[in-house]
């Protein structure tokens, strides 16, 4: 699609934003359905994020992503924010209607989809969650408003972070949540039903990592990696290895984007032509 004086624009702010996917998955999938809409990553400093949000204010974007570092300090400078987001402290997708700007999070939205896309109720079962970050917390919310019996495992000395999720979720949706030291991972992981790998262990460069030994995965029936570079982790390999289904990191990467195209455009999104787009660009990286 040609750029024309009626082009809506969308971007994604961060710092850094060299990496992202976004642009490729957003300006496929306009193209595929026909849309006069352009995608294009912006660079915005920390120091410089206020200033940024009354910019797109001011020249009417039709909506934006927000990722690292600013899907926390964005909130107070949106008008709205979605109860679940609230909860979860955290945005990655900003819609502007009539110069209203609403946070919502599609990271735990589409989490929430790739689940459902494979089948998978966590209600009732007993889901360990390693890391306490920006994804954990997005992720233990979903699945706590879904009925999951969760257990957070992280690493920090004193597991505040850790612990700080596990009190939001109480206040938030009254479930209680078990934390444990990493190093309980043996203890941690017995009867578990779903694991899955919130922390960055096993990102490329260092993808012989894996966050679990493989011997601790016997008999966990399904493995969840949010990590995507690699496409298939040393995690998921394993996983595998040991009989165990198996969702890999992109599956949530194309979901977040897809239900942000959808509330920008109001259009359903053509879901496989951003997966092979996120696949595609991946696999360029990769070589
Ligand atoms: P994100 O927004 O992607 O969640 P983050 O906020 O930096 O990123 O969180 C990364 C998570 O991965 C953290 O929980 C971190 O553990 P700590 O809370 O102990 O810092 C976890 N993590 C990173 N490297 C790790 C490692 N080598 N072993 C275990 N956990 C690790």
């Amino acid at each position: 699609m040609d750029i024309s004086g009626k082009t809506k624009v969308c971007a994604i702010i961060g710092d850094p934003v060299g990496h992202t996917l976004s642009p490729g998955m957003h300006n496929a999938a306009f193209k595929k359905l026909g849309l006069d809409y352009a995608y294009i990553p912006l660079l915005v400093k920390p120091e410089k994020l206020a200033a940024a949000v009354a910019g797109l204010r001011a020249i009417q974007v039709t909506g934006f992503n927000v990722t690292i570092p600013h899907k926390v300090t964005i909130l107070p400078l949106l008008d709205d924010i979605d109860p679940l987001s609230r909860k979860i402290g955290a945005v990655n997708t900003i819609t502007n209607i009539n110069g209203k700007l609403t946070g919502y999070n599609t990271d735990a939205e589409g989490f929430f989809q790739s689940l459902m896309e494979h089948g998978v109720n966590p209600a009732g079962k007993n889901v360990a969650v390693l890391g306490a970050g920006g994804a954990s917390r997005a992720i233990s919310f979903i699945l706590a408003e879904m009925g999951a019996k969760l257990t957070l495992l992280n690493r920090q000395a004193g597991l505040e972070r850790a612990h700080d999720i596990a009190s939001m979720i109480k206040t938030g949706i009254g479930r209680e949540v078990q934390v444990l030291a990493l190093e309980k991972m043996a203890a941690g992981l017995k009867g578990t039903d779903i694991l899955i790998n919130a922390t960055s262990v096993g990102m490329s460069p260092h993808t012989e990592n894996s966050p679990v030994p493989a011997d601790s995965l016997r008999e966990i029936p399904l493995v969840i990696d949010i990590v995507y570079t690699p496409t298939e982790t040393q995690l998921l390999k394993d996983a595998k290895k040991a009989g165990a289904k198996t969702i890999g990191g992109v599956d949530m990467l194309v979901w977040q984007g897809a239900l942000a195209f959808e509330k920008w455009t109001g259009r359903k999104a053509p879901l496989e032509i951003m997966r092979h787009e996120a696949m595609k660009a991946l696999e360029k990286r990769a070589d």
